[in-house]
């Protein structure tokens, strides 16, 4: 970790107040782990707009198991793509729907390609990928 900066900050009351009540539901007992989850949060999200970005993240998929060849298309685009998706957890959520989550690593750009190709399957309910960070230099 490098030296700590300190900084100053001028906000308008209204918002601040408002900012603290946010902070506090979401459980942060000071405003400067808030700030810096922020600011993190901001360079995530800037390391995922270049496609040639090393990134990890999730994708979550829930899905009927009994819509046809649904199982076995889900499979072959994770075998297809074994290389990015490092492991996938199944839960049997009921009698019919299935929740599916993949841990996926590699270039944005792949990353993205694949996570839209499983979401976007016919059958699919809903799906989501979650972009996250190595840590690396955060
Ligand atoms: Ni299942």
């Amino acid at each position: 970790m490098s030296e700590l900066a300190r900084i100053g900050v001028a906000i308008d009351s209204d918002l601040l107040a408002k900012f603290d009540q946010l902070i506090a539901d979401r459980g942060y007992t000071n405003r400067s782990e808030a700030f810096r989850d922020l600011i993190r949060e901001e360079l995530v999200e800037k390391s995922w707009e270049s496609v040639d970005a090393e990134v990890v993240g999730t994708v979550t998929l829930v899905y009927d198991h009994h819509v046809r060849m649904l199982g076995e298309k889900l499979t072959d685009l994770q075998h297809d793509h074994h290389k990015n998706i490092l492991s996938t957890i199944h839960v049997h959520l009921d009698h019919d729907n299935c929740l599916e989550v993949l841990i996926v690593k590699g270039q944005a750009g792949a990353v993205q390609k694949i996570a839209g190709a499983l979401i976007s399957t016919k059958g699919v309910k809903h799906g989501r990928l979650t972009i996250t960070t190595t840590g690396a230099g955060l």
